[in-house]
C-alpha cells in the first residue's frame, strides 16, 4: 500500500526512531508498504520516519548500471549499527521528505554495517560508494538527522531560499 510521505519541515522528521523487538507480520507490512511507497515516488531509500513510523526500519534499493532497481537487490534494514566506516565520497543526495532539492554531501565511502533481517536474524554487509552513501542518509533518518544539515552555512542559505520559492509555488 502506498503511505503519504512526510515533507519537510514537518517536525516528526526530527524524531529520533525506535529500536525494533517484534519481528512480527505487522512489520513485514509496514516494510511492504515503504516498498511500494519508495518505488511510487521513484526513490532510492525510505526510512519508516518518512511515512510515519517510529521505529529503527529503513530500506535501500540502488539501481544497477542499466538504471533498473531489481527487487532482489532490495535491503531490508532493522535497528542498523555501523561498526566501521573509512573513506571519503561527495555524492549528490536528495530525499523524498525534501521534494525537488538536491546537493552535494561528503559521508564516508565504506561502511561496514550490522542490522538484523525482518526475521531478526542478525546479519553484517559492506557497504561501498552509492550503497554506502544511501545507508548514511536513511540511518540518519532514524535520528532525525537530514542531509541539509550536513550542508555548508552557504549552500543551507540557497537551500532555504530555493524551498521557500518552491513551498510558495505549491
Ligand atoms: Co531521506
Amino acid at each position: 500500500m502506498i503511505e503519504n510521505i512526510v515533507i519537510y519541515p514537518d517536525k516528526k522528521l526530527r524524531e529520533i526512531s525506535q529500536e525494533v523487538v517484534e519481528f512480527g507480520s505487522g512489520l513485514k507490512e509496514t516494510l511492504d508498504n515503504m516498498y511500494d511507497t519508495m518505488m511510487d515516488k521513484g526513490g532510492v531509500g525510505l526510512a519508516g520516519i518518512q511515512i510515519g513510523k517510529t521505529q529503527r526500519i529503513l530500506i535501500v534499493n540502488i539501481p544497477r548500471e542499466d538504471k533498473i532497481q531489481y527487487k532482489e537487490d532490495l535491503l531490508e534494514v532493522i535497528n542498523p549499527e555501523i561498526l566501521e566506516s573509512s573513506g571519503e565520497i561527495l555524492f549528490q543526495e536528495g530525499c523524498l521528505s525534501i521534494p525537488n532539492f538536491y546537493e552535494y554531501v561528503r559521508r564516508a565511502s565504506y561502511i561496514k554495517l550490522r542490522f538484523q533481517n525482518k526475521e531478526g536474524k542478525s546479519e553484517i554487509i559492506e557497504a561501498r560508494d552509492y550503497l554506502a552513501v544511501a545507508l548514511q542518509h536513511e540511518i540518519d533518518h532514524l535520528n532525525g538527522i537530514l542531509f541539509i544539515d550536513k550542508l555548508s552555512i552557504l549552500k543551507k542559505k540557497k537551500f532555504e531560499k530555493e524551498y521557500r520559492k518552491n513551498f510558495k509555488a505549491s
